[in-house]
């Protein structure tokens, strides 16, 4: 069988990227422990409000961990409990959350900090906030006909300007 110069050169160049790419991925994988970040904490989600946190939703001050604050968090359809969200300027928050139903989002419009609610499952966030403000918390998982009025707002306030 004859195959032309070109054609094996670039079946050369195929299979060392492929391989090199593989190789890339074992590495992120296995040595550096790179894993999607959901489905590590489980739970029953017919029993969510029974089970802490998420017996009592809503902002709490916590001591002698590595965030100042967690916001606990449940969805479902079509809502959060709690409605509202409010933390001071410069804390660092570890957002807790998970859904009673469906699979529903929490994305925070305008930073990186976006979640997949899944019945079940918890989704932990920590995250340090460092800008004051008003941020759109919206659900950006299709969850059924309320899901565009599925929203929640994070208000961001500076604990040393004078109200
Ligand atoms: Cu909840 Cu879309």
């Amino acid at each position: 069988m004859h195959i032309h110069k070109y054609e094996k050169y670039w079946l050369v160049f195929g299979v060392a990227t492929l391989v090199a790419f593989l190789i890339i991925l074992g590495i992120g994988a296995f040595h550096q422990g790179s894993h999607p970040n959901s489905n590590k904490k489980t739970i029953d989600y017919e029993k969510v409000k029974e089970i802490a946190p998420f017996t009592n939703p809503g902002v709490h001050k916590v001591e002698g961990k590595d965030w100042d604050y967690e916001v606990v968090i449940l969805a479902s359809a079509f809502f959060y409990n709690p409605p509202e969200i409010e933390v001071p300027l410069g804390s660092k928050v570890k957002f807790i959350a998970t859904s009673e139903d469906v699979i529903h989002g929490f994305e925070i419009a305008g930073t990186n900090i976006n979640m997949m609610l899944e019945p079940g499952y918890i989704s932990e966030y920590v995250a340090e906030i460092n800008q004051t403000g008003e941020f759109l918390i919206v659900c950006n998982e299709y969850c059924g006909t309320g899901h565009t009025l599925m929203h929640s707002m994070l208000k961001v306030v500076d604990p040393n300007e004078s109200k």
